[in-house]
């Protein structure tokens, strides 16, 4: 079978397509064709070994996938050959059939395409449980989005409206956020051409914003931070911009405000139930059509190098596919 493979860190450039053996299923563990892989920013920097999680070398990268069932191993149940599944596995989903353990297999509604279901569950998985178990986000208030056309922006955008909040989406072009204002942000802001600061004033008529989703980093937190109503939240998602921020603390007993971790893939281990019904909302959502689980492209398992250059270069609107199958 092909797989996608890293077994020297480096950049995109430095993966190959190799031919493996094919793999079969322990006790507890079920076998999977893919047909599709998600990929996410941090695959990048999983694959440069600048990621908190190190897998052994050679390993494929992606971390989440969609597929059909096609065996099981001893002691495996709950789903059955040619189920249609879609699963988190933290690494090695870039290949042609995979072995995980069962309880990594979630069941795909009908009414939601493989091609959606494959980048769904760490995106929104991410922003539903920052929302709501982190920011205890209530309805009508404002929520700052910063990166909103990317993966997990563009799930906050939609769950943030969807949750009855009034978003304002940020990015760096005119062109990302026309694309964002049709999920659901009420305003915009361009925070590559003006001030991120002055803007979200005058967009609360300076009582300042009640909770801000962060997964760029660098000095727009710093911004975003002052821009904090009394009692705000900031979440801490992600630093996409490659530079971790360091706020002024005095800012936080100023504000009597929050600066509140979000580490989905601790979550998940930690809160399996919470986690489950997060996923079971999410998916019924998605099946019918309240989220968009919105897919920027698919592209062959040969052309993962332009796969992972559009999420390099910013370009990315959404979810980058990889599609594994025929
Ligand atoms: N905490 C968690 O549990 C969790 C879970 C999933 C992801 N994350 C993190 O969230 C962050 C975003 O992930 P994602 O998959 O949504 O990424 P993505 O689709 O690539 O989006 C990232 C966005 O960040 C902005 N950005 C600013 N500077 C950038 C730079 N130098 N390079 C690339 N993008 C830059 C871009 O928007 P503009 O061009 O508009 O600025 C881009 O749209 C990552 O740091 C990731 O590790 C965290």
């Amino acid at each position: 079978m092909k797989a996608l493979i890293c077994d020297d860190y480096g950049p995109p450039e430095k993966l190959k397509i190799a031919d493996l053996p094919e793999p079969s299923p322990s006790e507890g563990e079920a076998l999977v064709e893919i047909g599709f892989a998600g990929l996410n920013f941090f695959d990048l920097l999983v694959i440069e070994n600048k990621y908190q999680a190190k897998p052994p070398l050679p390993f494929s990268p992606a971390a989440e996938f969609s597929g059909r069932v096609l065996a099981l191993g001893p002691g495996a149940t709950g789903f059955k050959p040619g189920d249609r599944v879609l699963g988190y596995t933290g690494f090695g989903c870039a290949r042609e059939r995979l072995v995980c353990p069962i309880d990594r297999l979630v069941a795909i509604p009908d009414g939601l395409s493989d091609e959606k279901a494959a980048g769904l569950t760490i995106t929104y998985g991410t922003t539903l449980h920052a929302l709501k178990q982190r920011a205890d986000l209530k309805p009508g208030e404002t929520l700052v989005v910063l990166g909103a056309s990317g993966g997990v922006g563009l799930a906050a955008v939609e769950l943030g409206a969807r949750l009855g909040a009034r978003v304002i989406a940020c990015a760096s072009s005119d062109e990302k956020l026309k694309f964002v204002r049709s999920f659901g942000a009420a305003e915009t802001i361009n925070y590559a051409s003006s001030d991120l600061r002055a803007e979200l004033k005058r967009l609360t008529d300076g009582r300042g914003v009640d909770v801000v989703y962060d997964p760029v980093g660098g000095g727009l937190t710093e911004s975003a931070l002052r821009s904090l109503a009394w009692k705000g939240r900031l979440l801490v998602i992600g630093f996409a911009s490659g530079e971790f921020p360091k706020p002024p603390l005095n800012l936080v007993l100023l504000k009597g405000c929050d600066i509140r971790g979000v580490f989905w893939g601790e979550f998940l281990n930690r809160e399996p139930e919470t986690h489950r019904r997060n996923m079971a909302e999410l998916l019924a959502d998605a099946a019918s059509g309240a989220i968009s689980a919105h897919v920027h492209a698919v592209y062959p398992l040969e052309s993962f190098r332009d796969a992972f250059g559009a999420i390099a270069r910013r370009e990315a609107l959404g979810k980058v596919i990889l599609k594994l199958g025929a």
